[in-house]
């Protein structure tokens, strides 16, 4: 098989963790201390294509028109060679990804972008594996982009092991209408990606009791959504978000993610959710502030939301399918 030639497309969305992971118990094999609950963002997506050529004498990578070197390269290795291993063959293979919303700002980019490598390499190498495995190899390129595998609400399962930590639809995108309005606070890069920050996870006091505490929230959570309750849904994510922020500010070297805006929006959300308005925020390891609500408040939401000082646009999404062939 070394004069192998293959080639696969493959898209898949980002996705927003309702409840969040944060800590690993094995970081080689990014098996998480708890499971979490995400719904996919519909058109926030990352495109891959593998094309597995026996010309190059190297894995070539190029993000968003840009030649990937070093750890980005790494990682990405990582995961063809994973490939290349089960499909018996030993080509290289160029890969072209592009992502259409700014990238290490909080808004998942790797969980699109390992989920779309996962479904595209496999493909472009010939094998035909199905939604949980393809799950388990995202993993291994981002914890959350097992998420990003499977469509509408989904729950990675923390598992026992490497064979059973995948994700798996617990409801289909039209189950609820919800949308994710995106407050934008900064689109630069974060200062301590998410993998340097799960390793510092355990140096929290607070981290065991919110791992502790995980099924827990995970039941109300799940129970939330497949009975469309949103005010159950608001209370359990904003919880979610506030544990993981707190256990990020109390590691050693201490995280800060959110900046002024970051909370006047979490403040606003609040203000308006008494004042009747279904909505609530959830923060990823980033400035920006996810606030869910049903999909008809969308408009007036993201209108809402582009008048807090220091909000610099606001990006709207549904709710997404799986990672699919293009
Ligand atoms: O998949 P990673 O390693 O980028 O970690 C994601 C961490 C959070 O976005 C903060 C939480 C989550 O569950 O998505």
């Amino acid at each position: 098989m070394s004069d192998y030639i293959g080639t696969a497309t493959a898209c898949a969305n980002s996705n927003i963790a309702f409840c969040k992971y944060w800590g690993n118990r094995d970081a080689t094999l990014r098996l998480p201390v708890n499971g979490s609950i995400s719904m996919n963002l519909e058109g926030l997506f990352t495109r891959t294509t593998v094309r597995f050529q026996p010309s190059l004498a190297l894995d070539e990578v190029v993000i968003n028109g840009r030649e990937t070197t070093g750890k980005g390269l790494e990682r990405v290795v990582r995961i063809l060679d994973i490939v290349r291993q089960a499909a018996g063959m030993d080509v290289r293979a160029e890969v072209i990804s592009e992502n259409n919303f700014p990238t290490g700002a909080g808004i998942a980019s790797s969980a699109a972008a390992f989920a779309a490598l996962a479904l595209a390499a496999t493909r472009a190498a010939g094998l035909a594996w199905d939604e949980a495995q393809i799950s388990r190899l995202a993993r291994l390129g981002s914890g959350s982009a097992a998420r990003s595998v499977p469509g509408g609400f989904v729950e990675w399962q923390m598992g026992t092991g490497d064979e059973d930590s995948f994700a798996v639809s617990i409801a289909p995108p039209d189950h609820w209408a919800l949308a994710d309005c995106i407050a934008i606070v900064s689109e630069g890069h974060k200062a301590t990606g998410s993998t340097e920050g799960h390793a510092l996870a355990p140096t929290s006091p607070l981290q065991s009791a919110r791992v502790a505490d995980a099924p827990r929230r995970l039941e109300i959570c799940r129970r939330a959504i497949l009975e469309r309750d949103f005010f159950a849904l608001a209370s359990i994510i904003e919880l979610d978000s506030d544990m993981m922020h707190a256990v990020m500010m109390t590691s050693q070297p201490p995280l800060f993610y959110w900046q002024p805006a970051t909370l006047a929006v979490m403040q606003a959300v609040r203000r308006w959710r008494e004042d009747g308005l279904q909505v609530a925020y959830t923060v990823d390891a980033g400035p920006n502030v996810h606030v869910i609500c049903p999909q008809r408040e969308m408009g007036e939401v993201a209108h809402l939301l582009q008048q807090v000082s220091g909000v610099k646009r606001v990006l709207c999404a549904t709710v997404g399918g799986p990672a699919r062939l293009v």
